[in-house]
């Protein structure tokens, strides 16, 4: 085969070097045709679209083309032309074509007919090649980097916290442990104790359920940052929202107040779903029209106005006054509950039809480091709650005063020996200081329309579940 440089589908559609020869290289999606004539549609994953090989079935007969099916691996060489057929501009009419690696039809599991979900993540070694998975890892990467440029060109740092480590940043229990020990033989003291002195760490350690509290220590020092990493949650909810092993994204901010948090929550995912409609419009069309025909329209939806801002209190007002009006939840509804998404989901889509930003939560159901409001009762938390999502992003103003975080830790019994350090950036130049962490999959859930958190990532990590 003569030797070309490759180029990529995404350029050959772009292209209008009519009469020139080009080589491209991909995965076949169909074949078809007659005696005289088959067309490959070919991907190679650098977009939705595929390209149209047009093949002279006598020039390299029949025999050659049998194992052109669905799945198989090419190398084409041919001339790009003007296509006569509707919904495609060039096509490439083949003078070489290289079969690197078949697909036996009678096993390769992705064959032309629709696949379920489910069945999908049976093979999720194999789904990135079809189309709706190439349309949302390449939304997934897009919106990757749309979170870098929003915090890059605003003058934060991206600042590396640990995955491993020693204290419960959210306080829920919710950690997967580290650790080098023999299960089969672990010491303990009279207790029943685990003594951990000789593990690893000398210590109880364990994957990261947040990198919030080390973001501070760098907020603290550095004005502004931001991290994006994995985290680690032990929680056995088996939803379409949750996962064992999710990324987010945890802005902390010197010197800013709730107010300004809300604003840069606000600011931050209008931009990434901003970016998605100018920079993935392929691939969420593709999406829009397979599975969710108001996708467009309610990304579109979401730039429109601004969210709303409202208390937890009052929020459970207006979920109370639908109940006496006859709504029906599933879980009740009073003063002090933890939300449900379908309460959240009340508030976004029935009743402000407008994504909304709830904040002051009772103490009780938020994590200890919040700051306290003078009532006693509320801390200064903010969760921001999306159409078809619910909670989206979750964060605070921070409690920046020693002696009040301190007793709050006193009276949730969190040991003191893991957040010294912690207390640390309170006792000397503490300063007013606010973030949040957004989840990179429930942003991404929001931007393709997919329904379930699985289809997100590319190797879910849930209960019971960590094939690949
Ligand atoms: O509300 P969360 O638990 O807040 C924190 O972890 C804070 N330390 C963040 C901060 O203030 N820096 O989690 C933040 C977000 C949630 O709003 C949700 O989008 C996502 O992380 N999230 C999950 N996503 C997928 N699977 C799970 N199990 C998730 N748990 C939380
Ligand atoms: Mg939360």
């Amino acid at each position: 085969m003569e030797l070309i440089g490759r180029t990529k589908i995404v350029d050959v559609l772009q292209s209008t070097a009519y009469g020139t020869t080009v080589n491209v290289k991909g995965w076949v999606r169909t074949r078809r045709g007659s005696k005289q004539v088959s067309f490959i549609a070919l991907n190679d994953g650098s977009t939705i679209n595929n390209v149209q090989i047009v093949v002279d079935v006598e020039k390299f007969g029949e025999e050659y083309l049998k194992p052109i099916t669905t799945g198989a691996s090419l190398s084409v060489n041919g001339t790009l032309v003007q296509s006569q057929g509707k919904g495609q501009s060039v096509e490439i009419q083949a003078t070489e074509i290289q079969i690197y690696g078949t697909a036996d039809p009678a096993v390769y599991p992705l064959q032309k007919k629709g696949h379920s979900m489910e069945f999908l993540r049976e093979i999720a070694h194999l789904r990135p090649r079809t189309n709706t998975f190439g349309a949302v890892f390449r939304i997934r990467h897009n919106m990757a980097y749309a979170i870098h440029k929003f915090f890059h060109d605003r003058g934060f740092f991206y600042f590396h916290t640990p995955l491993i480590t020693a204290s419960d940043c959210e306080g829920a229990g919710q950690m997967f442990q580290v650790t080098t020990m023999n299960l089969y033989d672990l010491k303990k003291d009279e207790n029943g104790s685990i003594i951990y002195d000789n593990d690893f760490f000398g210590k109880q350690a364990s994957l990261t359920v947040s990198g919030q509290l080390e973001g501070e220590l760098a907020a603290t020092a550095l004005g502004q940052i931001y991290t994006f990493g994995p985290t680690f949650r032990a929680e056995n909810s088996n939803t379409p929202r949750h996962l064992a092993e999710f990324w987010m994204i945890e802005p902390e901010v010197a010197f800013n107040d709730i107010n300004d948090n809300m604003a840069l929550a606000e600011e931050f995912i209008k931009y990434c779903v901003q970016w998605a409609l100018d920079n993935c419009m392929d691939d969420i069309k593709f999406l829009n029209d397979m599975f969710d025909k108001e996708l467009i329209a309610r990304l579109q939806g979401v730039l429109e106005g601004s969210f709303v801002r409202l208390t937890y209190t009052e929020g459970i007002r207006i979920l109370e006054e639908a109940v006496k009006a006859g709504h029906k939840f599933e879980f009740p509804v009073y003063w002090g509950v933890d939300l449900a998404s379908e309460h959240e989901r009340f508030l976004v889509e029935e009743h402000f039809k407008r994504p909304v930003i709830l904040t002051d939560y009772p103490k009780e159901i938020k994590a200890f480091y919040m700051k306290q409001n003078d009532d006693g009762k509320t801390v200064r938390a903010m969760d921001v709650l999306f159409p078809k999502i619910g909670e989206i992003i979750g964060g605070s103003e921070r409690e920046e005063n020693y002696d009040k975080l301190l007793n709050r830790i006193q009276e949730l019994n969190i040991p003191m020996k893991d957040m010294w350090w912690y207390l640390d950036t309170r006792r000397f130049g503490t300063v007013p200081h606010s973030g949040f962490g957004l989840g990179f999959e429930r942003l991404l859930l929001f931007v393709t329309g997919m329904a379930n958190i699985r289809d997100v990532i590319p190797f879910p990590r849930t209960p019971k579940n960590a094939e690949f």
